[in-house]
């Protein structure tokens, strides 16, 4: 029977077999940083090509983009991440580590619902810490004040003093999508209904990182922007609940495994109309529901509030680019005739689109998968260590094995992986017993491997042993190129 997956486990197999490791490892490393190693490198590739199909290629009404980390400070002044992203923080007066005040716990036991607090009601809030334990040192109420901790990496852009400024390691790629609406609506032929696709790095200076690749201060975010007309935003918002939802479970997570989880009112942001986690029990502590991704509904606030951003740029200049002592002009009255407005032609009218945004966590599904995918068994006595990854996900597609070094076996397998390694990606092994060359790449995740035997001379088959079942069946050696296109396009 499976095993209860435990995260020490996954660790250790990303670790073992090139998944992923600690970043900078050789000088110790870098808390909260990881690097994907040749197998996560593969599996993290395959996590975003599905995604860009799903929402991107196989769609007529989504269009992609690829914009800068760096972009000008103003976006984040209209945003509202340059003065309100931030989280609420204390410090221990006992141990000086700084916490979120929402993840103190009355008890030791950590249990989280919220990725980002909303600061402004959180700030509104009276906040009782006197029975709050510190996660560090397990001090009792020695908690100071809260506080905004502000959250987005700050750098510099320029070589000389005169021309330097302050810019922001971008902490979403939304803003990118909202900042090119203009551009996409003047270049393409989309018209609203229409959706806006990126994906690409984000940096967060998290207060508290969390468990592996789950919460890190960079990471990888897949963000659709979808503008509907006012008014039909409830249709999407639950067609695109649905489209996510069904995207991880075709992808091989078990059901049980995925729920949903509406916001509270008091959890939305002002802007937002409706916001719902997909939530996946992460193998934390018991079991632990944690968000997967979020989509909202976030009304037509982003281009209205980029529309206030473009008119106060005359105070930018004025300013000298500080954005602290620059405020946000007020609305233009006329604001739904704006420079981000869309003129619908059958209509004949022009209104500011609402947005519906499903906003995933690459590195997070990616840790979901792995977790959803990992078993152990028995097998004849011992234990087999496996990923259950859907094919499309599997970083290596089929291993080709000759069973023995001799008898012109590697010969023919050389040829098999030659024909068939532009096609799907492939692995050649011919070190050590055939037995042990399955385990390893049943812990790869590899969905099929292809020996090259004694019988191959003779009558031209192969045997092709599956990940799942361990079943073996014997196929023609000139036959493989069609199996492997059937099972794995299916
Ligand atoms: N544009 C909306 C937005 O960024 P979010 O809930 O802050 O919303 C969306 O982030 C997703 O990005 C999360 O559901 C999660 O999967 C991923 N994410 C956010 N912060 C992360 C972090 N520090 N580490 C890893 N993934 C993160």
């Amino acid at each position: 029977m499976a095993k209860l997956t435990r995260l020490d486990d996954i660790v250790s197999l990303c670790k073992r077999r090139g998944f992923i490791f600690q970043s900078s490892e050789i000088y110790g490393g870098l808390a909260s940083c990881y690097d994907y190693g040749p197998l996560g490198a593969e599996l993290k590739r395959n996590v975003r090509s599905a995604w860009w199909k799903n929402v991107v290629q196989m769609r007529d009404d989504v269009v992609g983009l690829d914009c800068s980390i760096l972009m000008h400070p103003m976006v984040w002044k209209a945003s509202g991440h340059a003065d309100k992203f931030a989280d609420l923080v204390t410090v221990c007066k006992k141990c000086n580590t700084r916490t979120r005040v929402d993840h103190l716990q009355d008890g030791p036991a950590a249990v989280e619902h919220t990725e980002h607090i909303n600061i402004e009601t959180e700030k509104a809030q009276p906040h009782d810490l006197t029975k709050k334990v510190c996660p560090a040192c397990g001090a009792v109420g020695q908690f100071g004040p809260p506080m905004a901790f502000k959250l987005m990496f700050e750098t510099q852009m320029g070589a000389n003093a005169d021309d330097q400024m302050t810019l922001y390691l971008r902490p979403e790629t939304a803003q990118g999508i909202f900042a090119n609406f203009r551009n996409v609506l003047d270049s393409t032929r989309v018209k609203v209904p229409f959706g806006i696709a990126q994906i690409g790095k984000s940096f967060r200076n998290e207060v508290t990182t969390k468990a592996f690749i789950f919460r890190t201060r960079e990471f990888e975010q897949a963000e659709l922007e979808f503008f509907c007309k006012p008014g039909t935003d409830d249709e999407w918002y639950n067609h695109w609940k649905q489209q996510r939802f069904n995207w991880y479970l075709n992808l091989g997570i078990k059901k049980e495994n995925l729920r949903f989880r509406d916001h509270d009112p008091d959890e939305l942001a002002h802007y937002a109309k409706a916001c719902v986690d997909v939530e996946y029990k992460f193998p934390f502590g018991q079991g632990d529901w944690q968000e997967l991704e979020g989509i909202a509904n976030r009304t037509d606030y982003d281009l209205r509030q980029h529309q206030r951003g473009m008119r106060t740029m005359t105070e930018w200049f004025e300013k000298k680019g500080d954005l602290t002592k620059i405020t946000l002009r007020e609305e233009d009255p006329d604001y739904h005739k704006g420079p981000l407005s869309f003129f619908d032609e059958e209509a004949k009218e022009r209104y500011i689109p609402y947005v519906i945004e499903p906003s995933a966590g690459v590195d997070r599904s990616t840790l979901a998968f792995l977790v959803d995918a990992y078993d152990e068994e028995e097998v004849n006595g011992e234990t087999r260590n496996l990923l259950r990854f859907h094919p499309h996900l599997a970083p290596i597609k089929a291993a080709i094995f000759p069973l023995v070094k001799k008898d012109g076996m590697p010969e023919i397998a050389r040829k098999l992986y030659d024909d068939i390694k532009g096609k799907f990606a492939c692995f050649y092994d011919e070190k050590g017993a055939v037995g042990r060359r399955y385990r390893r790449q049943d812990e790869a995740g590899t969905p099929f491997c292809i020996t090259i035997d004694g019988q191959t001379k003779e009558d031209n088959t192969v045997t092709v042993r599956e990940r799942d079942s361990m079943k073996q069946d014997r196929i023609s050696l000139d036959q493989i190129k069609n199996y492997l296109r059937e099972q794995l396009d299916s």
